[in-house]
């Protein structure tokens, strides 16, 4: 028997929304919606893993939710809600800690980057992150998860902690009569189009974060059109023509990373960017990426702007979005403490 098909996912409220969050995620969201069932969460219990000052994070999870809204999400048709308003999350990752082996947490390598020199000083938030997160996906039993290429790991010990709880209850999952390939999915990661990882301006071998000090590395959902154009403007590049193949990008970073980002804005493939741009100086290229940024991008700042000014609505699309984001987690839990044995 098959599992019905779902899609989840999240964002961190942690500061500003930029272009590698659009173009890597956002933008299959959207095409997404249009064809199956969407969970969008606003991850805010991942946030904290990290001390987030009280005022900032309210404040932050107000503006990726009008993010959200302001990039296409529609309220009526996708669940938009923010992880804390939803119990199940942490009911679930607590039964997922005990079935994720160390072993496996110790290999992640996003924990070894945010965690630093000073490991020990980290929270025990932080290290057992990727178990909520598996948590996220599979207690509304998702079966696509569209993110970009730096979640590939998270998603892979998603998958291996639904098969070992498939594995470790099977007698009692088919006891109940669920599904016979096990209760959970295995969730399928998309990661997809010309910007899986997008990178950078200032430096063509650094991811784009909003963790970069330097504001000209990223170009946030917020900046406004002359925002953009700067960024652009400045982006580093290297002294070469662009190619006519994509094979010519190779070696060449900060001229693959703008091809991308103009492809994935415009919706088309490197390949055909470069049949038009092929044989053309930065210049003039970078001349239509302003262009082309500023008209897909400084509306959304616009529209997000006008969305956080009235923050009583927000409120709402959330507390709506959470229940119906509960109807569907709360019995998958049910059936979950059933499993394991609780009694309820
Ligand atoms: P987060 O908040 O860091 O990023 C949100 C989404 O944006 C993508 N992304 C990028 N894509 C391309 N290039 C970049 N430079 C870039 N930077 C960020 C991320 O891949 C992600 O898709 N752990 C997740 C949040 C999360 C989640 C989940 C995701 C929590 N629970 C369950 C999916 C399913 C995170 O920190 O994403």
């Amino acid at each position: 028997m098959a599992f019905q098909e779902r899609v989840f996912s999240g964002m961190q409220p942690t500061g500003n929304l930029h272009l590698g969050n659009y173009l890597g995620a956002m933008i299959r969201w959207i095409e997404l919606q249009k064809s199956m069932d969407c969970i969008y969460c606003v991850v805010d219990m991942h946030a904290i893993t990290v001390f987030q000052d009280p005022a900032d994070l309210t404040r932050a999870i107000r503006e990726v939710t009008a993010a959200y809204i302001a990039c296409g999400l529609d309220p009526a048709r996708s669940v938009i809600f923010n992880q804390s308003q939803v119990a199940e999350h942490a009911e679930l990752a607590w039964v997922f800690n005990c079935v994720a082996r160390l072993g496996w947490l110790n290999r992640m390598t996003q924990f070894k980057e945010k965690a630093g020199k000073d490991r020990e000083n980290a929270s025990v938030g932080l290290y057992a992150y990727p178990n909520l997160m598996a948590a996220d996906i599979l207690v509304y039993r998702a079966t696509h998860v569209p993110v970009g290429e730096d979640q590939k790991q998270h998603l892979e010990l998603a998958r291996d902690i639904a098969q070992k709880f498939n594995g470790d209850f099977r007698q009692a999952i088919a006891a109940r009569g669920h599904n016979s390939d096990g209760f959970f999915p295995l969730p399928e990661p998309l990661i997809q189009g010309p910007a899986t990882r997008v990178m950078s301006l200032r430096d063509g071998t650094k991811k784009m974060s909003k963790s970069d000090p330097s504001d000209y590395s990223r170009i946030n959902l917020t900046d406004d059109a002359d925002a953009i154009a700067q960024k652009v403007r400045k982006a580093k590049t290297d002294a070469d023509a662009l190619p006519s193949e994509e094979a010519g990008l190779k070696g060449r970073p900060e001229a693959e990373n703008l091809v991308g980002i103009f492809a994935a804005l415009d919706g088309r493939t490197k390949q055909a960017v470069l049949d038009q741009f092929g044989g053309a100086q930065f210049s003039a290229f970078k001349a239509a990426l302003v262009d082309l940024a500023v008209a897909r991008l400084a509306p959304i700042g616009e529209e997000m702007r006008r969305l956080v000014a009235d923050p009583s609505s927000i409120d709402a699309i959330l507390r709506d979005g959470a229940d119906r984001a509960r109807a569907i987690a709360r019995p998958n839990m049910d059936a979950v403490k059933d499993i394991v044995g609780f009694i309820r």
